[in-house]
């Protein structure tokens, strides 16, 4: 009797899944067949033995607050997020890449990120913002911060109030198409070696404002609209030190001595300036920091090598002593040595016999 009920009941179902599925395509809609499967609510995922969680796209509002604490990665790309404040992430201290890109963000309550200290990447890319969250300059781990696709007017303003030199060990940063008129001062970048402002209208930029970057090696300036002079001093500066320039204006790089010699009052070598030594200077203690760290790793390992060297002869040593005495008692028990004398409690000294007949000695004498 259930059987058949049952039967019918999946058929319906199929047939419902079936006609909603004709239907859309008659309809013309492209995301189908996977948006009937597409999962509702974030996905866990190990990756690289981190717990992490995929929530992009699923229309949400808010930051979810039902997820394990203990996360590491959290993928809240493509969703409808408009504001952040401090609870937003108080439950996900550890987690080290956050992804926050397409979103709709516009209002970040200050110190949302500040207890973020594992924080090691964040992409803010694609949202409404106005400016970078001040304190993500002082997260100790940040390491990528991806801020592209926004419009970021006050920038400029709230960097004035950055604690310089930043305690975040930015290595990349991506401020690309965020309406940028001029670069902002950012103070002393020392592991800085990716940069990208392609596609803001920037109308100024300076040799001297890269100085502070003394590790830069990749910096992308596709479509800006620096003036071709300061172009060309900023590209052949950068080469001689080892940067890679991407850029689509045509006469940046001088490919002949016309378009070189147009600015060549403007490309005498300037003096290295002291944002530049003291970049460097950070740099050179770090790599002394970090040899001084090796010598006594050395060092130790050294002293460690030698007293396991020495306690294992000792040790040897002493192994072989024992086996020596061992040796040496074994003897004795081996050839005992005959007793030639035999106390009687008589107190009457008997005469020395021989071992085994003193019984029959005595029995004689008796
Ligand atoms: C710079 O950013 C733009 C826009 O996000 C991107 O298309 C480009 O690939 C980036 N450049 C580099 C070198 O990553
Ligand atoms: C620079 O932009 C042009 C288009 O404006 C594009 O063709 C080129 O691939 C871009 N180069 C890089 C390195 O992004």
């Amino acid at each position: 009797m259930i059987q058949p009920k049952f039967k019918g009941e999946r058929v319906l179902l199929a047939l419902g899944a079936l006609v909603t599925l004709t239907l859309s395509f008659a309809n013309g809609f492209a995301t189908l067949p996977t948006d009937v499967a597409k999962p509702q609510h974030c996905l866990l995922e190990r990756i690289y033995k981190m717990v992490g969680y995929n929530c992009a796209n699923l229309n949400l509002k808010e930051i979810p607050q039902s997820l394990k604490s203990n996360l590491q990665i959290l993928d809240l790309s493509f969703n409808r997020i408009r504001d952040l404040n401090k609870q937003s992430f108080t439950r996900y201290t550890d987690v080290k890449y956050l992804y926050l890109f397409e979103n709709m963000i516009q209002n970040i309550e200050e110190d949302t990120f500040s207890e973020l200290t594992s924080l090691e990447a964040l992409d803010l890319s694609s949202n409404a913002l106005k400016s970078i969250p001040i304190e993500l300059f002082s997260l100790p781990l940040l390491r990528n911060l991806y801020v592209a696709h926004n419009v970021l007017h006050d920038l400029e303003q709230d960097c004035t109030q950055l604690d310089k030199p930043i305690k975040a060990p930015i290595q990349i940063l991506s401020l690309a198409d965020c309406w940028l008129t001029r670069l902002p001062n950012f103070g002393i970048l020392p592991d800085l070696w990716q940069l990208n402002i392609s596609s803001n209208p920037l109308t100024e930029l300076d040799i001297d404002q890269f100085a502070p970057m003394c590790n830069l090696r990749s910096l992308d300036l596709n479509n800006t609209q620096i003036p071709i002079c300061a172009c060309q001093t900023i590209t052949a500066d950068l080469i001689a030190r080892r940067a890679k320039i991407l850029n689509n204006h045509p006469h940046c790089t001088p490919l002949f001595a016309t378009e070189q010699s147009i600015c060549a009052q403007d490309t005498s070598p300037a003096p290295p300036s002291t944002d530049f030594q003291q970049c460097m200077e950070i740099r050179n203690t770090r790599k002394l920091d970090t040899e001084a760290k090796s010598a006594w790793f050395k060092i130790s390992l050294g002293v460690l090598t030698c007293i396991v060297l020495f306690s294992i002869v000792l040790y040897y040593f002493h192994k072989r002593n024992a086996k020596s005495m061992k040796d040496n008692s074994n003897k004795h028990v081996k050839n005992p040595v005959p007793i030639n004398r035999v106390m009687v409690p008589s107190g009457e000294e008997l005469p020395i016999v021989e071992n085994g007949n003193r019984t029959k000695l005595i029995l004689d004498s008796d």
